[in-house]
């Protein structure tokens, strides 16, 4: 498991059945609005470049998500008829609500491609301007806008000119922590259109360690009139609680917590403790999750692509790491579903003979 994967996905069993108490209703469970867009509840599935295509986002809107965002499209890709790319463009009809986030740094093609996106159904484009990632930033595109909001804002002002659904922006606090001007920043993207920010409050510097400081969120509610999301560090319906009434923040968004354990947006969406199965149900989730991404790309990609989600769903189950390495070598969907199948029947065993 990568290391930015490995603190957010292992911290799921400490956190399990962690109930909060308030007083009154659940203050996560009511619709707001981006623009014209009505988001039934206050929690999102976050955008996750290699893991939130169609499959998944179906699988959080089953769960309770009341939106989910995709992976970052590359607005080039699209321009140049890259088939991958564009098919990264596609929604699933099982999808209600769903935003495509794009990436690049030219107006023209980011326009362009957010029309597609819009013709496919999208409910709102979002634009990253987030993303660390040397091999985007130095296109001009992801972080590196935080550098030249100017240049951000005529994306923003782009795409608000070719689509009718909401356009947002995603943003960290900036390139490094002493540069950050994320309310100057935020401002001028809301100036130019954008019609919600989403805010990951650490510098594209610091990648994923620390931990995301939240009061920036706060600072950028006082200071924007459009809804402002906040993404960073919600592992649980508590933190979720936490960070939406401490900072003002119209709703939060949900990344690293939601790897193999889907539950959890319903369990942020209702206040409720995490409603994951036993090992029997998550491997019924598996398995519907296997389908949707064969279907969707074929036996021979669809099994590799796959491989890297079984650790994160056996994460704290009572599942031998040989049975998941078996799971990570093997070829054929038959394979993989006789294996899930195996797992699920040891752990039967286990509890008919109370060894669980
Ligand atoms: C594997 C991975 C892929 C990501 N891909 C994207 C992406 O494509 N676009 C984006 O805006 N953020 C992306 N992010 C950032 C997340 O959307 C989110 O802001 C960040 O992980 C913090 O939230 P979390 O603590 O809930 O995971 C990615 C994060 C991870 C771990």
């Amino acid at each position: 498991m990568k290391k930015r994967m490995k603190g957010a996905v292992a911290d799921r069993a400490a956190h399990h059945g962690d109930h909060v108490e308030i007083n009154g209703p659940w203050p996560l469970d009511t619709p707001f609005r981006i623009g014209d867009l009505e988001i039934p509840n206050r929690v999102i599935q976050a955008p996750l470049a290699g893991i939130a295509n169609a499959p998944f986002r179906v699988q959080a809107q089953r769960h309770g998500a009341g939106l989910s965002v995709s992976e970052m499209v590359a607005s080039m890709g699209v321009h140049h008829g890259n088939a991958r790319t564009v098919d990264m463009l596609r929604l699933d009809p099982q999808e209600a609500l769903t935003g495509i986030q794009l990436f690049g740094a030219d107006p023209a093609a980011m326009a362009e491609a957010a029309r597609v996106a819009e013709a496919n159904g999208a409910s709102l484009i979002d634009i990253n301007m987030g993303c660390p990632v040397p091999k985007i930033c130095k296109t001009g595109a992801g972080a590196a806008l935080l550098a030249d909001p100017v240049h951000g804002a005529s994306l923003v002002a782009a795409c608000v000119d070719a689509v009718k659904v909401p356009v947002t922006v995603k943003i960290r606090r900036g390139l490094t922590p002493g540069e950050s001007q994320p309310v100057e920043v935020a401002k001028r993207l809301v100036d130019a259109g954008a019609a919600a920010v989403t805010i990951h409050p650490r510098a594209a510097a610091e990648e994923y360690r620390g931990s995301a400081d939240h009061r920036i969120t706060a600072e950028l509610v006082a200071a924007l009139d459009v809804p402002v999301i906040a993404s960073g560090d919600i592992n649980t319906p508590r933190r979720a609680y936490e960070v939406f009434t401490d900072t003002g923040a119209a709703a939060v968004m949900i990344g690293r917590a939601g790897l193999g354990d889907p539950w959890i947006y319903g369990a942020m969406a209702s206040g409720h403790s995490s409603a994951r199965p036993d090992l029997e149900g998550v491997i019924d989730e598996v398995i519907a999750f296997v389908h949707l991404n064969i279907a969707l790309m074929g036996e021979r990609r669809g099994v590799h692509y796959l491989r890297k989600f079984y650790p994160w769903y056996f994460v704290g189950e009572n599942v031998a790491q040989s049975q998941i390495a078996k799971l990570l070598v093997t070829e054929e969907v038959d394979g993989v579903l006789a294996q899930l199948s195996d797992i699920a029947h040891a752990s039967a065993l286990a509890t008919a003979s109370g060894l669980n």
